[in-house]
């Protein structure tokens, strides 16, 4: 037999533009911004270039960049100035993240704002809930959630996203919810969440490491591929809208596994240390940053995400606004 040419659909660019199967576009994207109670803060995370900690009065800028990159979507968390053990500033009505909402619907309408649900940033120990005996305790910690989501429907979040890997979260956050007449904000489960080391960096930014222990007996084990389904078919049955894989990059094969499984919308959240680990090496001028960066979100299309939450998500849309 006569060789088969597969060259020959890569000869040009007219040709490989027309055989291509996956794109990236800014419509993928959402970007986490980290809000901090006080004034005239502007602090760069020193594990992650470009990615700062803004006061509400100094978020103008940010948005105004982001608005007219357009990015439609942005993650909040919040950082506040008093912590306690459950962390029930996350249910204050004046609190850092429900001001933020605030001020972003105000002054930007047409934004849509997605509000992380968690208390590992609010409370004292670090961990995402309330403690008993030395662990989190789940049915607890949902009480409290019910009191956040609540109080993020009223400030005017349209999404919201809890991160803290309880059980019944996701059925427990939909009844309050529409309990409220809030039928209409949307949930996304980070569904299959993992016990990473990628979260190093976010850590330091949102000042939310355990200050005892780890995660592990909320967080999923990195080793376990099957038990992800089950974590998104619950996620899905509880009437999640969207469902998310996180980290993406070490994941690719469970967001392939979860597309699979789902016609609900899949979301990947490319995390801190993904995104440390690609300025890093671009600093020392041992990759080239740009290229990586966008090779490793394709590969997150690919592996069936529509939605990337990235750190990248502004320095993609430039290159992607100069391609039109
Ligand atoms: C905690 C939370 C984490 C991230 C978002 N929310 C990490 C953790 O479990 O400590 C990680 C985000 C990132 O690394 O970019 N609920
Ligand atoms: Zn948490």
């Amino acid at each position: 037999m006569e060789i088969y040419r597969t060259r020959r659909l890569r000869a040009n660019n007219a040709i490989r533009s027309l055989v291509r199967e996956n794109h990236l576009q800014i419509d993928d994207l959402i970007y986490p911004l980290f809000i901090e109670e006080g004034t005239n803060i502007e602090k760069e995370i020193p594990s992650m270039p470009g990615i700062f900690r803004y006061s509400i009065d100094k978020l103008k800028k940010e948005l105004d960049e982001i608005t007219e990159l357009g990015i439609k979507a942005v993650l909040l968390f919040g950082i506040p100035l008093n912590k306690d053990e459950e962390g029930s500033e996350t249910w204050n009505d004046n609190g850092i993240i429900q001001q933020g909402i605030r001020f972003i619907k105000e002054n930007y309408p047409q934004l849509y704002i997605i509000t992380d649900v968690c208390f590992c940033e609010y409370t004292s120990h670090g961990h995402c809930g309330v403690l008993c005996c030395g662990d989190v305790d789940n049915d607890l910690t949902l009480k409290n959630i019910e009191k956040q989501v609540l109080s993020h429907a009223k400030a005017g979040a349209d999404m919201v996203a809890p991160s803290g890997m309880m059980d019944g979260t996701v059925g427990t956050i939909r009844k309050v919810l529409d309990e409220s007449n809030f039928t209409k904000v949307a949930i996304m489960g980070y569904s299959i969440k993992y016990s990473s080391a990628y979260y190093g960096p976010f850590r330091d930014a949102a000042d939310s490491a355990p200050s005892f222990g780890d995660r592990k007996t909320y967080q999923m084990d990195p080793a376990n591929r099957h038990e992800a389904m089950i974590e998104a078919k619950y996620d899905d049955l509880e009437q999640a809208d969207i469902l998310m894989v996180k980290p993406a990059l070490s994941y690719l094969d469970i967001i392939r596994d979860l597309k699979n499984s789902t016609n609900k919308p899949v979301a990947c959240y490319n995390v801190s240390g993904e995104y440390a680990m690609i300025k890093a090496a671009d600093e020392k001028g041992w990759i080239n940053g740009t290229e990586v960066m966008m090779e490793s979100l394709l590969s997150m299309k690919r592996a069936g995400a529509k939605i990337i939450i990235t750190y990248f998500a502004k320095e993609v849309a430039k290159i992607l606004k100069n391609k039109q």
